[in-house]
């Protein structure tokens, strides 16, 4: 989960990194208050998005008074920044700033590490930077077992070149970030720009932070930090119930059991579907032990989405019998009863298949058909929601 920039401020302040003030507004009166609450001194308005390159996209922007910051705000609230609508900023003190530097930790899956990069010179063209001067940026591999530790911060300090009188500033406020990194088990952390002001201190001016949502029965703290307004709303119900679901723009909706079938199941109805111009809606995974609640939760969020006109059910009946799955599809049909209005193309195979397609045989839903393959359920799948 990336963060905004004001709850990475508030988690990096939190483990004692040098950051400034910084005040959420989503109005302009309230962006005025909050300068005028900074001390009415000079005040930075920075849109709230998660996207990179804010900046150069006129989304931070210098003020000298509360009248100032006001107005600012007024520009930056509900401009469009790569496609994300600016909704918040946030209202930093201003920093005068000596030299912009550049540093970040995150994880290096490839190499099963992590990897630190500083440089020395951070700020805005930090990319450009990396495409066209790469040795100017320092990329140092951190071993997960130790972690940046003070000679680690040395390494990476020395590494990027940093001048004698900051060095152990730097050192000192990069072991601060790791212990963010490691403490909210982030997947990034980075500050862009890390900043020397004229008067010698170092300070974290923005940051990013990716939190690693599969720690998160161990931050129950974090659930605060999701931006429930964006998440799709057949997500959020899928997360609720436990299930899954990864909504996608088609519509052939797909459940199935096991996260590598549902996988192929999507690649089978994307290659059938090229013909008849439809597509898979989402990814449903009901994973193992399919009983009929789940199955019957399954297909409520799949029908929910009104892009969805037909939905294929693929199953291979392993530790779960077949029998148990169609059981589990006939009841969810009488659960859905009325809500159930889409066709369904059910498969099945593996363990006690021939009991599992007595069992939907016998129920002879009106709205269900059985393929015998996958690629057959497919088709039939595709063409149907095509037909609607
Ligand atoms: N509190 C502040 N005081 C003074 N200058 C600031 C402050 N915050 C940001 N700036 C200046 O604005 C520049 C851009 O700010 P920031 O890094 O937050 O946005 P960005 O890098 O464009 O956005 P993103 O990181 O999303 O790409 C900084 O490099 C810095 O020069
Ligand atoms: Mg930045």
């Amino acid at each position: 989960m990336d963060l905004f920039e004001y709850q990475a401020r508030d988690i990096l302040e939190k483990h004692g990194v040098p950051v400034l003030g910084g005040i959420v507004a989503t109005t302009p009166a309230e962006a005025r208050a909050a300068a005028e609450q900074l001390g009415g001194g000079t005040v930075v308005v920075k849109a709230q998005v998660k996207i990179g390159g804010r900046g150069k996209a006129g989304g931070v922007k210098l003020a000298h008074s509360p009248e100032e910051a006001e107005a600012r705000a007024e520009e930056i609230l509900g401009m469009d920044i790569k496609g994300h609508t600016v909704h918040r900023v946030m209202i930093a003190e201003g920093a005068k700033i000596a030299e912009e530097y550049y540093f970040s930790v995150l994880l290096d899956r490839s190499e099963r590490r992590y990897l630190a990069m500083a440089s020395v010179e951070g700020g805005m063209e930090i990319e450009q930077l990396a495409v066209e001067r790469p040795e100017a940026l320092a990329k140092v591999p951190v071993d997960p077992t130790v972690g940046i530790d003070a000679a680690k911060a040395k390494e990476i300090v020395d590494q990027a070149g940093f001048a004698p009188e900051v060095a152990d500033e730097v050192a000192s406020v990069i072991q601060k970030l790791w212990a963010v990194y490691d403490g909210e088990d982030a997947t990034l952390v980075e500050v862009n720009p890390l900043v020397r002001t004229e008067d010698g201190a170092v300070i974290a001016l923005d940051a990013k932070v990716t939190l690693d949502t599969n720690a998160d029965f161990r931050h129950p703290e974090h659930a605060e930090l999701e931006d429930k307004a964006a998440a799709d709303p057949l997500e959020a119900k899928a997360k609720e119930l436990g299930l899954n679901y990864v909504k996608l723009d088609g519509q052939v909706g797909i459940i199935g059991n096991g996260a590598g079938l549902v996988m192929s199941t999507l690649d089978v109805v994307a290659y059938a579907g090229e013909e008849h111009g439809v597509k898979p809606a989402n990814f449903l995974d009901i994973g193992g032990g399919a009983n009929a609640e789940v199955m019957a939760n399954g297909l409520d969020v799949i029908l929910g989405d009104p892009q969805v006109k037909s939905v294929f059910v693929n199953v291979f009946g392993g530790i779960t019998a077949c029998d148990e799955v169609a059981n589990g599809i006939v009841k969810a049909l009488e659960i859905l009863g009325d809500k159930e209005t889409k066709p369904l193309v059910v498969r099945l195979d593996g363990n006690n298949v021939e009991e599992g397609r007595r069992i939907l045989a016998e129920a002879n839903h009106p709205l269900v058909t059985m393929a015998d393959t996958m690629d057959g359920a497919a088709a039939k799948a595709a063409e149907l929601a095509a037909a609607k």
